[in-house]
């Protein structure tokens, strides 16, 4: 027989976010890298740090706290995560995973992703926010791989990852508070190396707009589950080679803080129309 890595127990991690947390979410928003300052939006925040959550781990990376944030956004119950797991960080498929499942666990039906990314499209500047459209996993990791999780496809449909449904709520709230919101393609790499030169024109070439190290893991987990996803990609930097300076971490933290007040308003406005949006029913995904 095959030995495979169980994961934590994601009905038990679920039970304790519940118990301290109160409510069951609607809304799961997993935070990007220096885009925690959202967390300051959430009313009546009862906090679950990652490592009180049995199978789960400390994160490693400056500027991913690791915790469950329960709480509330303009009265929508919300689990907001700050900090995420990565491959990267040497974790396998079913830690990866886990905050997603965790979250399907306690109800919510919507995710919402936010990323740091490098811009490739040459509007793609430092500041801009990105609607994820599609993406590459050019990660080439399978967060599926393994048992198939209850409630999970084995082989889930791709065809639309992102819900069309809830991109135009979105870009409804942005042009309603004056923030500029393009669509495009997120390329997902392993990291956590940045890229070269020759990699960013390759991933230009490949179709991709932004390039970043998360996000797709989570989004397949979540579609796998029937969850409906939508992503907004904070660009932080021109990617390898496109820019004037070395891409650094420091300067997608400066970039990420600075982009964090515009997602913040973006998410509050958003967060109300996706609530309503699942209140109305099976049928609205798409
Ligand atoms: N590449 C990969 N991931 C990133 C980048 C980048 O340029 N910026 C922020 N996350």
């Amino acid at each position: 027989m095959v030995e495979r890595a169980a994961g934590p127990p994601i009905d038990e991690c679920a039970r304790i976010v519940l118990e301290r947390g109160g409510a069951r979410p609607e809304v799961h928003i997993v935070l990007g890298s220096g885009l925690g300052g959202i967390a300051e939006r959430v009313e009546d925040a009862v906090e679950v740090p990652f490592r009180d959550l049995p199978g789960f781990p400390g994160t490693s990376v400056a500027g991913h706290e690791g915790c469950f944030l329960a709480g509330r956004i303009e009265g929508v119950p919300v689990l907001l995560q700050s900090g995420r797991l990565h491959f990267y960080e040497g974790f396998g498929a079913e830690i990866v995973a886990a905050p997603v499942r965790v979250g399907r666990a306690l109800g919510a039906g919507t995710l919402v992703l936010t990323n740091a990314s490098g811009g490739i499209r040459p509007d793609l500047v430092p500041g801009e926010l990105m609607l994820v459209d599609d993406h590459l996993n050019l990660g080439f990791q399978a967060p599926l791989a393994g048992p198939v999780h209850p409630g999970e496809a084995r082989f889930p449909d791709m065809s639309r990852p992102y819900d069309r449904k809830l991109m135009a709520l979105a870009e409804d709230v942005a042009l309603a508070e004056g923030i500029r919101l393009t669509r495009g393609v997120y390329g997902w790499v392993l990291g956590p190396n940045f890229e070269t030169p020759a990699e960013v024109l390759a991933l230009r070439a490949l179709g991709a707009d932004v390039v970043g190290m998360s996000t797709v893991p989570e989004t397949i987990a979540a579609r796998a589950g029937g969850q409906r996803v939508v992503a907004v990609s904070v660009v932080t930097n021109r990617a390898a080679g496109l820019g004037l300076e070395a891409v650094d971490h420091e300067e997608v933290m400066v970039w990420g803080a600075a982009a964090g007040e515009k997602l913040g308003v973006l998410l509050e406005g958003l967060v109300p129309l996706l609530a309503a949006d699942e209140a109305g029913g099976p049928g609205s995904s798409g």
